[in-house]
C-alpha cells in the first residue's frame, strides 16, 4: 500500500490550480441513466471513486470510457441493468444515487443498501422516502433496495425531507424529473453540488427551479436527453489547499476556486488571523505567524463544511489558545484526533465536541488515515510538523484528491508517495 511521506516546516508558495468536484461529478455520472444516449461529462476528477462509478455503470451495461484525462463519455442503450451490487456499493456509498435514475426511467431499481462507514451510520431513509413520496413501491431484502414504479412511472408529489441530505436531495430530485406531474422538495440541501446536478438536468431537458434554495419544484418531462455537462471546481480541494497556504509562513493562491463556495470557510481562516482574498479567478491564502484560536461548528451550506472539519482543525492545533470544534453533520467524524495527537496536538473529544488547545508545534510521526478527509487533515499535519511524517493507507486520499501530493510539491513542500 502506498503511502505519503512528508518533511514538514518547508514554506509553500505559489499558485495552484483546482480539479473538477468529485462530489458533483459523482451525481452527474449518474445522471446519464436517465436518458438513453450518448453522455459527454467534463473536468471529471482522475479519481478511485470516479473508477468506482464507472464500474457500476459498466455493470449495469453501460458504455464508460475516459476521452482524456478528465472528460468521460457514457454510453447508455436501452437494456441498462438496472442492478448496483453491494461488492461496489460497499466501496462507495455514493453509488446510491443510481437509484432515482433507474427507478424513474425503467420503472425499477435493485441497489445494495450501503451500511455504516467510518464517519456514522449514513442512513438512506430520507432517499428512500422520498422515492415513496413519488409513488415508488419499495422492500428491502437480503441486503438490497428493491423499488419499483406501480405502471412505469412515478408521479409528481409534496415530499420535505426530515434533515437535510445532499444525495438525498440528488437521488430524489433526479427521480422527479422523469415523474408525471409536479414535484416539490422542501428542506433541501442547498450545497453548491446540488445546484450543479441540477445545471446538468435542465440541460437535459429537466425543468427545475428553486436549486441552491431549500424548495426544488420539478416539472417532470417524458424524456429526456442525453448529458453535456462540465462539473463545477471542488470546494473541498480547494479549501484543503487555501487551508495549506494559511498555515504559518506560507502564500499560496488557488486559482479556478468559486469565492462563494468558500465564505464559512474563508470567515474563519480570518478569524485564524490568516489573510484570505480575492484574486483574478481564485483566492489567495496567506498565514503569518501562530493563529488565533477560532471555535466553529459544521453544517449544511451555506455553513462550515463537515468535509473541511478535520483540515480546519489542523490549523487551529498550533493556534495561540483554545477553539472548540463542533461536529454536527456526522456523529463520528473526529477519528484524526488520535492521529492529531500522536502528532504533539492537544485534543480532546467530548461527544460532538472536540477542545483543541494550541501548540507551538507539531512533531512528525507515523500516522494512519481512517477517511478521506482525515488523510487530507494528517497530509496538512505532515506539512506543518517538525521532522517526516509518514501518512499510511493512502487509498483513502486516493478517493477524493487527484494526487494531491502532486499538487503540494510545486509549492515547496517535501512531499513524496512512496509506492508500495
Ligand atoms: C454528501 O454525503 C457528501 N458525499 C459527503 O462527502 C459530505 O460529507 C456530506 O454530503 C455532507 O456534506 C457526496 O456528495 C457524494 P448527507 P451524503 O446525506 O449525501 C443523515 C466526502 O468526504 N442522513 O447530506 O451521504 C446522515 O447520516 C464525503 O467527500 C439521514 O439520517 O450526506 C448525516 O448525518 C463524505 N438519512 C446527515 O444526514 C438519510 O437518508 C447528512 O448526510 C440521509 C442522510
Amino acid at each position: 500500500m502506498d503511502k505519503i511521506v512528508i518533511e514538514g516546516g518547508a514554506p509553500l508558495r505559489g499558485e495552484v490550480v483546482v480539479s473538477g468536484a468529485k462530489n458533483a461529478a459523482l451525481p452527474a455520472l449518474a445522471a446519464a441513466l436517465l436518458a438513453e444516449g450518448e453522455h459527454v461529462v467534463r473536468n471529471v476528477p482522475d479519481l478511485a471513486d470516479v473508477r468506482t462509478m464507472g464500474r457500476l455503470l459498466a455493470h449495469m451495461g453501460c458504455a464508460f470510457e475516459r476521452t482524456d484525462r478528465h472528460t468521460v463519455r457514457i454510453g447508455v442503450a436501452a437494456g441498462t441493468r438496472p442492478e448496483a451490487p453491494y461488492e461496489l456499493v460497499k466501496t462507495m456509498r455514493a453509488a446510491v444515487v443510481v437509484l432515482g435514475p433507474l427507478v424513474a426511467r425503467l420503472g425499477r431499481a435493485r441497489v445494495s443498501l450501503p451500511g455504516g462507514c467510518a464517519i456514522g451510520a449514513r442512513p438512506i431513509d430520507q432517499h428512500l422516502k422520498g422515492l415513496e413520496a413519488l409513488g415508488a413501491q419499495i422492500t428491502l431484502a437480503h441486503g438490497y433496495v428493491e423499488a419499483s414504479a406501480p405502471g412505469g412511472r412515478l408521479r409528481g408529489a409534496t415530499f420535505t425531507f426530515d434533515g437535510v441530505t445532499v444525495t438525498g436531495t440528488e437521488n430524489v430530485m433526479m427521480a422527479a424529473a422523469l415523474a408525471e406531474g409536479t414535484t416539490v422538495l422542501r428542506n433541501c440541501a442547498r450545497e453548491p453540488e446540488v445546484v450543479d446536478l441540477a445545471t446538468a438536468l435542465r440541460g437535459m431537458g429537466a425543468r427545475i427551479q428553486g436549486d441552491g434554495t431549500d424548495e426544488i419544484r420539478v416539472e417532470g418531462v417524458e424524456r429526456l436527453r442525453a448529458l453535456d455537462h462540465m462539473v463545477i471546481p471542488d470546494r473541498i480541494e480547494a479549501g484543503t489547499l487555501l487551508v495549506a497556504g494559511a498555515l504559518p509562513g506560507n502564500d499560496v493562491t488557488v486559482r479556478g476556486c468559486v469565492a462563494a463556495h468558500q465564505e464559512a470557510l474563508v470567515e474563519k481562516l480570518r478569524l485564524a488571523g490568516a489573510s484570505v482574498e480575492p484574486v483574478p479567478g481564485g483566492l489567495r491564502a496567506v498565514g503569518d505567524g501562530r493563529p488565533r484560536p477560532a471555535d466553529f461548528r459544521t453544517a449544511p451550506f451555506p455553513g462550515f463544511p463537515t468535509d473541511m472539519q478535520a483540515q480546519m482543525m489542523v490549523l487551529l492545533t498550533v493556534a495561540e489558545g483554545s477553539s472548540v470544534v463542533t461536529e454536527t453533520v456526522f456523529e463520528n467524524r473526529f477519528m484524526h484526533v488520535q492521529e492529531l495527537v500522536r502528532l504533539g496536538a492537544d485534543v480532546t473529544v467530548e461527544g460532538k465536541h472536540a477542545v483543541v488547545k494550541g501548540v507551538p508545534a507539531l512533531s512528525g510521526a507515523p500516522v494512519m488515515a481512517s477517511d478521506l478527509r482525515a488523510s487530507a487533515a494528517l497530509v496538512l499535519a505532515g506539512l506543518l510538523a517538525r521532522g517526516t511524517t509518514e501518512v499510511l493507507r493512502v487509498y483513502h486520499l486516493d478517493r477524493g484528491y487527484e494526487r494531491l501530493e502532486e499538487r503540494l510539491e510545486p509549492l515547496g513542500a517535501r512531499i513524496r508517495r512512496v509506492k508500495a
